[in-house]
């Protein structure tokens, strides 16, 4: 599939899948989509609620690494340690991951950090910084077994028009078996038909104010 880098709205790049005419982030601006989506919405609002200082973190789509990079900020700025598990079954190359402009934009002085996050090995739990550690796995979403883990998942698969396979229950039983009790699921998207197969599947869930383009983002909470 033929893949190209483009600069969305904020000033930051992203990939976009020519194909499918998708793109791994918003073209409203990419690094404003993640701190809107998984930072503000998600990562905060648990900090807030748990009052915790550890946290386990799933994310369905590791792909450039963004929405670990800015994890990992956080992290160092409020110190609080995260154990971070990243899903991918395709990785995203090198070449592609140094024309992005993600360092420069959040964190000049960081490079060496987002580096590691993509030079680390798959599988196999690395400690980043002392804040944070990440486990890149190289995996189907499908396979995903896990029960009980996590604290919160960051949903960031590609669209359901294009990969309508991972918008379904079946997917979202995985997900709710995956999080512990009041863990938390934040996803960009706000689809009617997904929101009702949560609220079957026993979470509570929120429409929120969507990053801009997208006029809502969903947050599910296991109870
Ligand atoms: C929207 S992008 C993720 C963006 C990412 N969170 C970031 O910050 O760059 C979706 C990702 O899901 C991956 N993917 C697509 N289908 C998959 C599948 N069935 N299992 C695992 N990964 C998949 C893609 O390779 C892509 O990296």
């Amino acid at each position: 599939m033929h893949r190209q880098i483009i600069t969305t709205a904020d000033g930051s790049r992203t990939i976009q899948l020519e194909d499918w005419n998708e793109v791994y982030h918003s073209k409203h601006g990419a690094i404003e989509e993640a701190r809107h989506v998984f930072i503000n919405a998600g990562l905060h609002h648990v900090l807030e609620t748990h009052e915790r200082c550890e946290l386990s973190i799933l994310e369905i789509g590791f792909g450039t690494g963004l929405n670990a990079f800015l994890t990992l900020l956080e992290s160092q700025r409020n110190h609080f340690t995260i154990n971070y598990q990243g899903v991918e079954a395709y990785p995203v190359t090198l070449d592609e991951i140094c024309q992005l402009n993600y360092v420069d934009l959040i964190s000049p002085q960081d490079q060496h950090i987002f580096d590691k996050l993509h030079s680390c090995n798959w599988n196999k739990k690395v400690r980043i910084t002392s804040f944070f550690e990440l486990t890149k796995r190289q995996q189907f979403f499908a396979d995903i077994t896990d029960v009980n883990q996590f604290d919160m998942i960051y949903f960031d698969a590609f669209g359901a028009r294009v990969q309508p396979e991972l918008w379904t229950k079946h997917i979202f039983k995985k997900m709710f078996d995956a999080l512990k009790v009041n863990g938390v699921l934040v996803t960009y998207a706000a689809i009617g038909q997904v929101k009702r197969e949560m609220i079957e599947l026993g979470f509570l869930v929120e429409r929120l104010q969507g990053p801009p383009g997208k006029r809502h983002m969903l947050r599910a909470t296991k109870k």
